[in-house]
């Protein structure tokens, strides 16, 4: 693993140091794992020429040739997928099988761009005119920048640029400070399987509001993408609009998951407690309120419960750890001010309920019952390991509420009624919703939401648009 973890940002091929170092601790007992240099606004504006310059080149390889390196890349990541799960699982905190879990999943987007890229295809369009023909071609948009967030320090980095590098584009990204270890693991990888120097680079920093602002105001920049929050989203979003770069965005996510009275219980107690507590509970596609029908409730409640009490909280890189630490004291510390203001608001700890002895990180696996929808548990996104369960009566009922929220990223319920699947999936106001399924991110499938979810999808064959722009030929005179 040793050989994987740099102190230094990765701009224009090079390991650049700067002038100050900050630490990098582990979620496991909150102490430092290491130093490593921030390099600040120079930093990412090195990276960003270095981008613009490498970017001729790149975009006029043929997708295949690209393909080559990208597949030399993805060769190394899963060479070392051991040492790179372990490296996220200590900056991050998830057990060590979610993070080999993520490993596999930043892999998959390599493979897939890597061949999506050969298929960009352009249209002829029958002419209106005679002596004209009208063709569209797609082009690389150009150097892309993006801010990845800690939740999956690997993969959220992959499957942007997985896509960008495949669509002939350069790439510059700043990981969150909390988790760089991965990114910079990644850069290795990508510098020891030829990837030429500028076409990635990776910019390490603590100063996330002048940095954000070079990778959203940079004329050199033509394209944007981000994954965080929504606040976050919007502040980066017109930062954007100054110079109209393309943008794409992957905002905060607030899952219903509802079961219906016709559900497999045993079934919808599995998927709840995999989309939930996954990552302890930190992903925007969680569940995040968990509705029962009231004729199943005590059925559902009784044995939800059962299941969160035999997760097993721990350190990430202990054997039959289960659940992991939050990614921050600060972020226990909101799990407990939303249990206790739920409770005062007359909630019921069924399960967990508070920060465990295990250390300041450790927030219990938590169930809360007796939630109403006026309880603010009910309505934001919770980001952590609480589930709320709120009782309803009526289809149209749940689904008003489950739509009720300002974002729309992933849905789920559980039915066991065809009729019912169609009707409420199409109900639904999310981009993604698993249908007696939590397990729905890959590769292949595009991942993205509506409202204030944001735009944009990643992955699949969708994937590849936010990199592309559309040309449209006009041949005269023929
Ligand atoms: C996220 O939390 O944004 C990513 C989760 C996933 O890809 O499944």
């Amino acid at each position: 693993m040793d050989n994987l973890i740099r102190q230094c940002s990765y701009i224009a091929g090079q390991w650049m140091s700067g002038e100050q170092l900050f630490s990098v601790n582990t979620p496991a007992n909150n102490q430092q794992i290491i130093q490593v240099y921030d390099a600040g606004v120079q930093g990412a504006i090195d990276a960003v020429e270095a981008a613009h310059a490498a970017l001729s080149s790149w975009s006029k390889k043929t997708a295949q040739q690209r393909a080559t390196l990208l597949k030399a890349w993805l060769e190394l990541i899963l060479t070392h997928q051991k040492d790179l799960a372990r490296l996220l699982t200590l900056e991050q905190g998830k057990p060590l099988s979610e993070a080999e879990g993520e490993i596999q999943y930043a892999a998959s987007f390599l493979e897939w761009f890597a061949e999506e890229g050969k298929r960009v295809y352009g249209d002829v369009i029958p002419q209106t005119i005679d002596n004209q023909r009208l063709m569209v071609i797609k082009q690389p948009v150009g150097v892309v920048s993006a801010i990845t967030p800690w939740n999956f320090p690997s993969a959220m980095i992959m499957r942007k640029a997985a896509a960008a590098l495949a669509a002939g584009c350069s790439f510059v990204v700043r990981p969150d400070p909390q988790t760089p270890l991965s990114a910079l693991a990644l850069a290795a990888l990508a510098e020891q399987a030829g990837i030429p120097e500028g076409i990635f680079n990776v910019v390490v920093s603590e100063q996330a509001q002048a940095v954000g602002e070079v990778l959203t105001t940079h004329p050199k920049i033509a394209k944007f993408t981000f994954t965080g929050s929504t606040r976050v989203g919007k502040i980066l979003m017109s930062q954007c609009s100054q110079s109209v770069k393309k943008v794409s965005m992957e905002l905060g996510g607030n899952a219903p998951f509802i079961v219906f009275e016709d559900a497999d219980i045993e079934l919808a107690v599995k998927g709840a407690i995999q989309s939930k507590y996954r990552n302890a509970g930190q992903t925007c596609v969680c569940t995040n309120r968990i509705y029962v029908h009231n004729s199943v409730m005590a059925k559902f409640t009784e044995l939800y419960v059962n299941a969160v009490n035999n997760l097993k909280l721990g350190d990430g890189l202990r054997e039959n750890t289960n659940i992991g630490p939050v990614i921050s004291p600060q972020a226990a510390n909101r799990m407990q001010d939303i249990v206790d203001t739920s409770v005062g608001l007359g909630a019921k700890v069924a399960a967990g309920g508070k920060v465990s002895a295990l250390g300041e990180c450790y927030f219990e696996p938590t169930v809360l019952t007796d939630v109403t929808t006026e309880m603010p548990v009910a309505s934001e996104e919770i980001f952590g390991p609480i589930s709320p369960i709120i009782g309803f009566d009526d289809e149209d009922e749940v689904i008003a509420s489950a739509n009720s929220v300002e974002v729309g990223l992933a849905a789920y319920f559980y039915t066991e009624s065809i009729s019912r699947v169609w009707r409420v999936a199409e109900q639904l106001a999310f981009g993604m919703v698993g249908i007696n399924e939590t397990a729905i991110s890959n590769a292949v499938a595009p991942f993205g939401g509506i409202k204030q979810s944001g735009f944009g999808r990643e992955g699949s064959k969708y994937g590849l648009d936010d990199y592309l722009s559309i040309k449209y030929m006009c041949l005269g005179n023929i």
